[in-house]
């Protein structure tokens, strides 16, 4: 069993899909691996320690020569695995709704492309999941990124000049991304609120401290779709959450949007007219800018300003924290293989939940039930 660990092609791409410590424990289970020259370079991880880990390090027509699966973050255009076994396994983030024509290339191909996004959000796979690990950093990392951008402190200061009041932090989507974002905002000093359309999400922001901001009045909504996801939201709904949120955007200095629905663009939660009526000086960062934005006027890796207010937001934000971002990836991948090893044929075999959820191409067809085949 041959596996072969990519340097990413996307720009701006730093993250690495394995690290020293999975190279070693893929090794243990009796698996070669082959390290593209470089492949860990922006998440600090030199060749040297690739090497030290058991892998050998080659450039990429080597890497991937003979290959049985193919680790990466992003998947690469099937031309740049030429050379890999007929039918190997390319297990990557594939982003199968934004890039269908991608998925084609890999069934033509003759690979087997494995979608970590795809992964169920079922508790054995809990340790599989990228989104999540990956979403978690982004949230912590959005906020700091806010703050550096904000022209004040978060936390309330006496001082013998005078107090220094905190700053109000909005989170609006409190997923993995958005929890995270209001527990670094709190640990900073900020004084937190945070809505979302799905009703669960209430008593967690309670129990980190922050205040819940919620649509009340509007019947039979949950906003809850399957696998803990959410659903898009009625007229109705949408017009009262614009209300609300109107109110009160106006007093806050901050707001962190992380909404998003699979499959479908980013909503949006905040238009131009509610940036208006925010007080200059204060700060939006649009974590869903890449998936179409939440925030109307926002661009992926730019400082933009609307009406005295910064809207910003990455088009890569788990790659501004490529060592750990890497780090916990890597891990996910080596959970979601070991998990399925199989001793005796010294290769992973899927079971039919997990296989048939992340497998996009098998056969030269596409085989997943999300997508056109
Ligand atoms: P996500 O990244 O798909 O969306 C972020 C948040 O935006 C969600 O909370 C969503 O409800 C919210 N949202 C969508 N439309 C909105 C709107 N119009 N206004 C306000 N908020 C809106 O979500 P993520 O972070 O992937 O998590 C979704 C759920 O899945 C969470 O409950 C999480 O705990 C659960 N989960 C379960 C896992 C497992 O069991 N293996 C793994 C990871 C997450």
């Amino acid at each position: 069993m041959r596996i072969a660990v990519l340097k990413e092609d996307a720009a701006n791409e730093r993250r690495v899909a394995a690290t020293p410590e999975t190279i070693r424990k893929f090794a243990a289970l009796g698996a070669s691996l082959c390290v593209e020259e470089g492949a860990g370079r922006h998440a600090s991880i030199p060749d040297a320690a690739y090497t030290e880990a058991g892998a050998e390090v080659a450039p990429r027509p080597q890497a991937v020569a003979g290959a049985d699966i193919v680790l990466a973050v992003q998947a690469p255009d099937p031309t740049a695995l030429v050379g890999a076994k007929p039918g190997a396994w390319v297990a990557a983030t594939f982003d199968p709704f934004g890039q269908p024509e991608k998925v084609r290339a890999y069934a033509a191909a003759g690979l087997e492309a494995l979608s970590l996004e795809f992964m169920p959000r079922i508790t054995r796979a809990q340790s599989m999941d990228v989104l999540s690990s990956q979403s978690n950093l982004a949230g912590y990392k959005a906020v700091l990124a806010a703050a550096d951008a904000y022209g004040r402190a978060f936390p309330m200061m006496m001082t013998a000049a005078g107090t220094i009041t905190a700053a109000r932090v909005f989170v609006m989507g409190v997923g993995v991304a958005g929890l995270q974002a209001i527990a670094t905002a709190r640990r900073l000093g900020a004084q937190v609120s945070a809505t979302d359309v799905r009703s669960a999400t209430k008593e967690q922001i309670q129990s980190l401290g922050a205040k819940a901001v919620f649509v009340e009045d509007v019947a039979g909504i949950e906003g809850e779709g399957s696998g803990g996801y959410a659903t898009e939201m009625s007229e109705e709904y949408q017009r009262a959450q614009a209300d609300l949120v109107s109110s009160h955007i106006a007093r806050q200095d901050i707001v962190i949007t992380t909404a998003l629905i699979p499959g479908r663009a980013a909503p949006r939660l905040i238009t131009d007219a509610q940036i208006a009526t925010m007080k200059p000086g204060s700060v939006i960062f649009d974590l869903a800018v890449a998936q179409g934005g939440n925030v109307e006027g926002s661009v992926s890796d730019q400082l933009v300003e609307r009406h005295g207010v910064t809207i910003m937001g990455y088009s890569n934000t788990p790659s501004h924290l490529a060592a750990d971002a890497s780090a916990l990836f890597a891990r996910n991948l080596y959970n979601f293989l070991s998990a399925f090893w199989d001793a005796e044929q010294q290769r992973p075999v899927l079971d039919e939940e997990i296989g048939n959820a992340v497998r996009l191409t098998q056969g030269g067809r596409v085989v997943n039930e999300r997508l056109p085949s």
